[in-house]
C-alpha cells in the first residue's frame, strides 16, 4: 500500500500515519521528523535545514525530493507524511513513481478548522526520552514515558500562523492535483484521535 496523508499542519497526520503504518505494516516516511533529526546531529545538512525548519518555511523542493527519492521508490510500500506539500514535489513523486513502475494508492486529506489546527499544536509536546509526541489535554504522556517534555522550536503562535498560511498557498492546490488523478480521500479531522482512525480505516476500506 502506498498512501500520502495531507493536511494542515496540527490535522494529526504525524498522528494518524503512524497508525496507519502500524496497521498496515510498512514504514512511516515523515519528512519534517527527517529533518529534525539532521539538525540534532548537527550536520552541514542540518545547519541549512534549520535556517528554514525552525523560521516555519518550507525547505526547497530539491533538497526535499534528493532525500525522498530512495525511500519512495523501490517494491516495499509506505505512507508519506509531510511530503509532497508543494505541486513541484507533487509532480516529482508522480515521475519516480511512474519510472520506477509502483502506483500510489490513496491520498487522505485530513481537514479541520484553522483555531482547532493552533490549539493541538500550541498543546504539543515531545518526549526527549523516547522522541514520542503528546499533547497535553488530548493525547497526555502515558506515566510510563519519562519525559521530560520539550516544545517543537516551530510551535510558536508566530510559526503556526505562518506554517498555516504556507499550507493555504503551497500545499492546498495539492488537493486539486490528487483529485484530479482519483486518488482523493477527504477525512474529517475535527473530532477525538481513535474516532478519525476509524474514518480513514472505514473510507479506505481497510480491516482494523
Ligand atoms: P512537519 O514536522 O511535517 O510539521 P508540520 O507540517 O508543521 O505538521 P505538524 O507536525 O505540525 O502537524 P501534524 O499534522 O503531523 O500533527 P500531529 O499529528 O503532530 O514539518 C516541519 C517543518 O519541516 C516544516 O515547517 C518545513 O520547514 C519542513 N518540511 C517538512 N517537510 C517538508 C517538505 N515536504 N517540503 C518542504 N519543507 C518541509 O498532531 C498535532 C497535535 O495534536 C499533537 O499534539 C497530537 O497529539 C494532537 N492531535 C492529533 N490529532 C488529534 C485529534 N484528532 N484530536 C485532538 N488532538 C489531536
Amino acid at each position: 500500500m502506498r498512501l500520502i496523508v495531507l493536511g494542515p499542519q496540527g490535522s494529526g497526520k504525524g498522528t494518524q500515519a503512524e497508525s496507519l503504518a502500524a496497521l498496515l505494516g510498512v514504514p512511516h516516511i515523515e519528512t519534517g521528523a527527517m529533518i529534525r533529526a539532521e539538525i540534532a546531529a548537527g550536520t552541514a545538512l542540518g545547519k541549512e535545514l534549520q535556517v528554514y525548519n525552525d523560521r516555519g518555511e518550507l525547505v526547497p523542493d530539491d533538497i526535499i525530493i534528493r532525500a525522498v527519492t530512495p525511500l519512495v521508490t523501490g517494491p516495499r510500500g509506505w505512507i508519506l507524511d509531510g511530503f509532497p506539500r508543494t505541486l513541484g514535489q507533487a509532480r516529482s513523486l508522480d515521475t519516480m513513481l511512474a519510472a520506477s513502475g509502483y502506483g500510489l494508492d490513496a491520498v487522505i486529506a485530513l481537514a479541520a478548522p484553522d483555531e482547532e489546527l493552533i490549539a493541538r499544536m500550541a498543546g504539543r509536546r515531545y518526549s526527549a526520552s523516547t522522541g514520542l509526541s503528546y499533547h497535553l489535554t488530548t493525547n497526555p504522556p502515558p506515566p510510563g514515558d519519562p519525559g521530560p517534555f520539550v516544545q517543537r522550536v516551530d510551535d510558536t503562535p508566530e510559526r503556526m500562523r505562518r506554517r498555516l498560511q504556507l499550507y493555504h498557498a503551497r500545499t492546498e492546490p495539492l488537493i486539486a492535483h490528487y483529485a484530479a488523478c482519483g486518488l482523493l480521500h477527504t477525512v474529517d479531522a475535527s473530532g477525538p484521535i481513535e474516532a478519525v482512525t476509524k474514518a480513514i480505516v472505514a473510507d479506505l476500506g481497510l480491516a482494523a
